[in-house]
């Protein structure tokens, strides 16, 4: 176990769009929460040497100082390897200087960062609070402090967005130079405020020209497309994403955390009463074989690099045309082999989720 997600449910306040495990901040709750976490993360954690820890939310920035203090009591015991990654997600308006002096502090070296937009129609759609100003302005000054190690999300294919927008969004994106960018098409989950208004999404048409752009964009400016909705300078790719997609485990701890531990996959509650209680599972699968090789190419194939055809015979002594019909979709070229690795050729990702139900 050399990974680990931790979860804060926190929000100042809630986006439109927005179907995470989440809910208004109030201090006493919080400080409620972090005490169950630590009874949590003290019965199941076994004290493993990490090489990634995540903390994501909610809104995890949003902590109080007492509240991070109480937060970071439990985590500065984690024994971390050289190269460790810990990343720590932040929205905007958080970002302050005693806020990035005291992550850096507490060993944090990759922040990860909401911002969504740069243009101001799009940030009331998405009921987020900061200005395009206040990004260059936030993450000069976590520069200055001393991280080099900074992502941040961008959303697209909001209504009436034009590619004009976007390719605006995409060069203030590139000219802040971080090392960096998730991407993600605007998904209009149900029950948030977007379905409730009846949002319709753009067209098919218009998001791939979308993600056409971004990609010719980025990679111009020397990023690597390494995952369907990720692009890295190199050596900066997410090591604990990394993790996910290489179907490898990982604890996951706090309110609606999912994690992988032993060949079994659970998921954590998402009410707090019951969290709070100690009853923190809602549900776990163990995994078979069968379900762990499914797992393999699912997520596998959502890295651009693919699958090592090598490692799969070596984890599951049988060789991926054993176990899948994979060649109809090697004649359709919808999947290609290279050099070992089986993947989804760069032009199909897009449509990568149809290619994949084969392996469901
Ligand atoms: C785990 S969330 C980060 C939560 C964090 N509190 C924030 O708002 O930045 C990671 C990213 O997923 C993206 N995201 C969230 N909901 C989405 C949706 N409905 N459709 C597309 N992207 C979404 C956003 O870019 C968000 O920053
Ligand atoms: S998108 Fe992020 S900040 Fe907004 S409500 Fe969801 S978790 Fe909170």
């Amino acid at each position: 176990m050399k990974s680990m997600y931790i979860h804060i449910p926190f929000c100042k306040s809630i986006c439109s769009y927005c179907d995470f495990c989440k809910m208004y901040y109030d201090e006493k709750m919080v400080l409620t929460y972090l005490d169950a976490l630590k009874k949590e993360i003290d019965s199941v954690y076994q004290k493993e040497v990490l090489q990634t820890l995540y903390i994501g939310g909610g809104t995890p920035s949003h902590l109080s100082k007492p509240c991070l203090t109480k937060l970071f009591k439990i985590i500065d015991t984690f024994p971390f390897e050289e190269n460790y990654e810990f990343t720590f997600e932040c929205n905007i308006e958080d970002l302050s200087l005693l806020l990035l002096i005291f992550l850096k502090e507490h060993r944090v070296n990759r922040l990860s960062i909401g911002v969504e937009s740069f243009l101001e129609k799009n940030l009331n759609f998405l009921n987020r609070y900061h200005t395009k100003e206040d990004v260059f302005l936030k993450i000069a000054l976590a520069k200055q402090i001393g991280f080099s190690n900074i992502s941040i999300d961008l959303m697209y294919a909001l209504p009436g967005e034009h590619l004009d927008d976007l390719e605006e969004d995409i060069d203030f994106a590139l000219s802040l130079d971080v090392s960096h960018i998730s991407l993600y098409s605007l998904i209009i989950e149900e029950h948030t405020k977007i379905q409730i208004e009846n949002i319709k999404p753009i067209s098919d048409e218009l998001d791939l020209k979308m993600y056409q752009l971004i990609e010719k964009q980025l990679e111009h400016a020397g990023y690597v497309h390494y995952e369907v909705s990720n692009y890295a300078k190199k050596g900066y790719e997410s090591i604990h994403n990394l993790t996910y997609w290489n179907n490898n485990t990982y604890y996951g701890f706090g309110l609606g955390a999912s994690g992988y531990i032993d060949n079994v996959r659970y998921s954590n509650t998402r009410s707090l009463n019951h969290y709070v209680e100690g009853n923190y599972r809602y549900q776990e699968e163990k995994i078979s074989q069968e379900l762990e090789m499914s797992n393999e190419m699912i997520l596998g194939l959502r890295k651009l690099v693919g699958i090592s055809l090598d490692d799969f015979y070596k984890k599951y002594g049988k060789r991926v045309e054993e176990v899948y019909a994979i060649q109809d979709l090697l004649d359709a070229k919808n999947l290609e082999i290279e050099k070992g690795y089986l993947r989804i050729p760069k032009d199909k990702i897009y449509v990568s989720n149809a290619i994949l139900v084969r392996f469901v």
